[in-house]
């Protein structure tokens, strides 16, 4: 009875793991460091980090730093005990701690092992949380219908569960490019007005177009990180003409060049955000046809 009384608050406040501790074969933590491109300058962060192998092998290898968090206070200790070990306490840190309480806001690649349903749970704390151009890599379990930017096969040939392989999946937190954006295009009978009005799932764009006030075609729309680039094609004299639009939003501006096919050179590009959508990231919703590679 005393020893059910004393044990009651740490029952009351012990939480159920939302996935089991299954550790990443180290040839595939070594695909997804790769995948994404880690260095030195980056900040590491793995939700449900077990016994710490992705942020030690990215603080061994590359000098990256970071965290990672999970529930069980054992593997935290494990993982910080192994940080020691190799060297690296100082730039691989463990804490005893919820993934879904976790600040992420410091991450620029943010790494998981975690079930597909827990990523989608994620979706809204990434969306809120990171900026534009963090990396997120996933060991198995993709986002739902937030479509990878890249992804890969690693053999596994020794694995408990399942084919004798792994997928590791990229993505790249996208910048906000939804709503409308007008900017002018110097021609030979003054500027012409263009606008384009852009709506976003995830990454994938769609949207529609005028130039002078006539309609413009948007051929492609695509988005990595705070990267935007536009096909567009327009009539000019009566004729199409592709326009190609490569720029970097900075808030309520996007900064870049425009290529005219058939033009000497290429144009400097200034949009202006003149009123701002949101970002869909509904998990019911289908991407938008426009969502073609970058
Ligand atoms: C599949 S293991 C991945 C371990 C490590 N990231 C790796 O790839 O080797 C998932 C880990 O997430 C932890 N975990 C599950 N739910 C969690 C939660 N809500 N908050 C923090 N950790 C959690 C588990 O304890 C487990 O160690």
């Amino acid at each position: 009875m005393v020893m059910a009384l004393a044990l009651a608050p740490a029952l009351a406040f012990a939480q159920a793991a939302d996935v089991p501790y299954v550790a990443t074969p180290q040839n595939v933590v070594d695909t997804m460091l790769d995948l994404a491109k880690v260095g030195p300058n980056d900040f590491l962060i793995d939700l449900g980090s077990g016994d710490g192998r992705i942020v030690i092998t990215a603080a061994k290898k590359y000098g990256t730093r970071g965290f990672g968090v999970d529930l069980d206070g054992a593997l935290v200790s494990e993982a910080r005990r192994e940080a020691e070990r190799q060297g690296v306490k100082d730039k691989a840190e463990f804490y005893t701690r919820n993934i879904f309480v976790t600040d992420i806001g410091r991450a620029t690649v943010l790494t998981t092992y975690l079930f597909s349903h827990v990523n989608i749970e994620l979706r809204p704390k990434i969306f809120s949380e990171l900026k534009p151009g963090t990396r997120v890599v996933s060991h198995e379990f993709d986002f739902g219908n937030w479509k990878p930017d890249a992804q890969r096969r690693v053999p596994v040939p020794r694995k408990p569960y399942g084919p004798p392989a792994s997928d590791v999946y990229l993505w790249i937190v996208p910048a906000n490019a939804a709503g409308r954006w007008q900017w002018r295009v110097p021609a030979e009978s003054g500027a012409i007005e263009w606008e384009a009005a852009l709506e976003q799932t995830f990454q994938a764009l769609v949207g529609s177009a005028r130039a002078g006030g006539n309609p413009a075609h948007i051929e492609s729309a695509t988005m990595r990180g705070e990267e935007i680039a536009l096909v567009i094609t327009a009539q000019v004299n009566a004729k199409p003409v592709r326009h190609e639009l490569h720029g970097r939003i900075e808030g309520e501006a996007i900064r870049g060049t425009l290529r005219i096919a058939g033009a000497q050179q290429d144009l400097e590009w200034q949009a202006t955000r003149v009123s701002r959508g949101k970002i869909n990231i509904d998990a019911a919703a289908a991407a938008p046809a426009l969502a073609a590679g970058f």
